[in-house]
């Protein structure tokens, strides 16, 4: 990029650039790999898991942003919508790659699959009650929705996190470690968003004592 462009572009904008293109870090590295015939013994596994593993990481650090925002750290607060598209996107990757390079668009395979393992159906919910969020996440969608319906809407971030938590934890046979991990950070999130919905409710409604 020339160096009058990078002037142009104010400090704000570069950082919000550079958060963006990290995002797109880990995708960057499977292509390399893939390119370089570097995904190991079952490239399939290594694509889906890593895609895997991304979809949970921004769907729970997504969760942290409120967290550390209300404890004074400001500043991811506004790439809370990149991240939130960054986690469907992800999560995309990873479904497609099951679908299509996994089971080859197997339509009977791919029910009976839903239908018989339990981590694919909890994950198969979470990549549903995605959609909706990902389709609502402009500004556009906020001003036709209402803020308030649309806040309402967007909670549906906290049971997708449960659901992918639960299917990760479903998935593995020996160590549970990552989804125990995962499962411990996300409860903390939603433990402190319980915390601070009650500090911020009126003394009378948390005691039911009523003013003389
Ligand atoms: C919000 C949605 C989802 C998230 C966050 C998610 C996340 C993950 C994670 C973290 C892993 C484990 C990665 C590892 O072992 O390092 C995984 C594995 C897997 N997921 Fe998902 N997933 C989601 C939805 C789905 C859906 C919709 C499907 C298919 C219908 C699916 C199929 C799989 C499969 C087949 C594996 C690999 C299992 C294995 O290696 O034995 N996931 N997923």
């Amino acid at each position: 990029m020339p160096v009058s462009a990078i002037g142009a572009l104010s400090r704000r904008r570069l950082v919000w650039l550079a958060v963006f293109l990290a995002c797109l870090v880990p995708l960057a590295s499977l292509v390399w790999r893939f390119l370089a015939d570097d995904l190991g013994s079952d490239p399939v596994e290594t694509l889906i898991r890593s895609t895997g593993d991304w979809g949970i990481r921004f769907i729970v650090g997504g969760l942290m942003i409120t967290p550390l925002r209300q404890m004074g750290w400001n500043a991811p607060a506004r790439f809370r919508r990149m991240i939130g598209l960054y986690a469907f996107f992800y999560v995309c990757l990873h479904l497609t790659t099951y679908l299509v390079v996994d089971q080859g668009l197997d339509l009977p395979s791919i029910v009976g699959d839903i239908l018989k393992r339990p981590y694919i159906t909890v994950g198969m919910l979470a990549f549903v009650l995605l959609v909706p969020l990902a389709a609502t996440s402009t500004a556009a969608m906020v001003r036709r929705l209402g803020a308030r319906t649309w806040m309402m809407l967007h909670r549906l971030v906290y049971p997708i996190g449960v659901l992918a938590v639960i299917h990760y934890y479903l998935l593995v046979k020996a160590d549970v470690t990552w989804p125990v991990i995962y499962g411990a950070i996300l409860a903390f999130g939603l433990g402190w968003r319980l915390k601070e919905k009650l500090r911020r409710r009126p003394r009378t409604l948390r005691t039911g004592a009523v003013r003389p």
